[in-house]
């Protein structure tokens, strides 16, 4: 199969689809990548190492998509990009289309295949394409938490290790998941005090085996949540409940009883946040702060490190991406995870939740969902 990489568009968007390591995988399977000029400049990747691992470098983003029969992104596609998309195209990326209806749209003219990274499942009930993003946010979490504290940054002035003889930060992580767990790896392993409040108890008991004590988990409750958060000088949001926006565990009223210079990282932004004070902000602009308390609610962490995320997530998305590029759709018959990721096709959508949230009909042509 041909496979095309475009350079990511979205504004800030700094990773790739495919890294030359990838792209040597594919080509070693017999398959033809071909790569945008300049698509992996952004995390280190220049063309030559691309023509190295044996990719065709295009001038412009219209060659790769009509060379192409798969398109392999990190964010979902912008307006310019639907129109290059037609019914020849598998598209493998993040869509998040629920949400998105002028996307969703878009899409559905026209007629290509959509494979949403988000949706694809795995035996254990996971979103493994999901996965690798939030181990690189919430290990970003706690650095940028530890940075935020210094005072020049409008913390308290804390360093959050401490120093022998004076105690380190004691950080709150709200959801022990995958975000919460790599969180509080960091946080640990910086000789921070770490408690994770989270109201699974199975997660809870995975959490103790692995950190062996080191990590202090307690049961969500709200008491529990204000107990905590008034103690800490660093709270991490990280709580999520599937398909939903993310519970208000910490409230405007709480702010003025915290530490002052106490810094709250809200890494459930991307599902409207878990402090009810949150709202969406940038690498270039990350904090504010209500009521003394600093607020860093960077909506897309894992793009201050391109080269870590575009590794990270290729490495999820390879094996999925061979079998789609060996098979074509063909490959949605063998696994049934992979056609969980399916959300449009040939002018419609394929996902019960997409299609709810947009109020369309569903269809499961792969019986993924039987
Ligand atoms: N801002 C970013 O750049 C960025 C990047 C990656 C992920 N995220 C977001 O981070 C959030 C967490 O992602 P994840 O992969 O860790 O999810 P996850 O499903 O692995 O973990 C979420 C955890 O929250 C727990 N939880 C739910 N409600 C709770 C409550 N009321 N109290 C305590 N715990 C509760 C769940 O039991 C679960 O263990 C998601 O919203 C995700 O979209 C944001």
């Amino acid at each position: 199969m041909r496979v095309g990489v475009p350079r990511e568009i979205k504004p800030d968007e700094y990773r790739v689809g495919l890294t030359p390591t990838a792209v040597r995988e594919y080509v070693t399977k017999g398959h033809e990548v071909v790569v945008e000029m300049g698509a992996g400049d952004g995390a280190g990747y220049s063309d030559a190492l691309y023509k190295r691992a044996g990719a065709k470098v295009m001038p412009t983003a219209e060659d790769v998509f009509a060379e192409a029969e798969m398109i392999v992104k990190v964010k979902e596609p912008q307006p310019i990009e639907w129109a290059r998309l037609t019914d020849k195209h598998i598209l493998f990326t993040y869509l998040h289309l629920a949400p998105d209806p002028d996307q969703a749209n878009g899409l559905l003219k026209s007629g290509c295949a959509g494979i949403a990274y988000e949706t694809v499942t795995d035996d254990a009930g996971g979103l493994p394409l999901l996965a690798p993003m939030s181990e690189v946010a919430g290990r970003i979490a706690v650095f940028s938490a530890g940075e935020t504290l210094l005072k020049h940054n409008g913390g308290m002035g804390l360093l959050i290790s401490g120093v022998p003889g004076v105690p380190p930060a004691r950080v709150c992580i709200l959801g022990g998941g995958v975000v919460g767990a790599n969180a509080a790896v960091m946080a640990a392993g910086l000789g921070a005090e770490v408690v994770i409040v989270e109201r699974s108890i199975p997660r809870m008991r995975h959490i103790d085996d692995i950190f062996a004590g080191r990590v202090i988990t307690r049961y969500s409750t709200i008491d529990a949540v204000e107990e905590e958060i008034l103690k800490a000088d660093v709270v991490i949001g990280a709580v999520l409940t599937a398909g939903a926006a993310a519970p208000k565990l910490v409230r405007r009223e709480h702010l003025s009883k915290m530490k002052p210079g106490s810094v709250l990282v809200d890494v459930s932004i991307d599902q409207g946040g878990c402090f009810e004070t949150s709202k969406p902000t940038t690498h270039n602009h990350p904090t504010y702060t209500v009521d003394g308390v600093v607020h860093y609610c960077v909506a897309n962490m894992p793009g201050a490190a391109p080269r870590t995320s575009s590794e990270a997530l290729v490495h999820a998305t390879l094996p999925f991406g061979l079998q789609l590029a060996d098979k074509g759709l063909e490959a949605l018959t063998k696994n049934r995870h992979l056609a969980k990721g399916l959300n449009v096709l040939k002018g419609q959508v394929t996902h019960p939740a997409v299609a709810e949230a947009l109020g369309k009909p569903f269809v499961d042509p792969y019986g993924a969902w039987a």
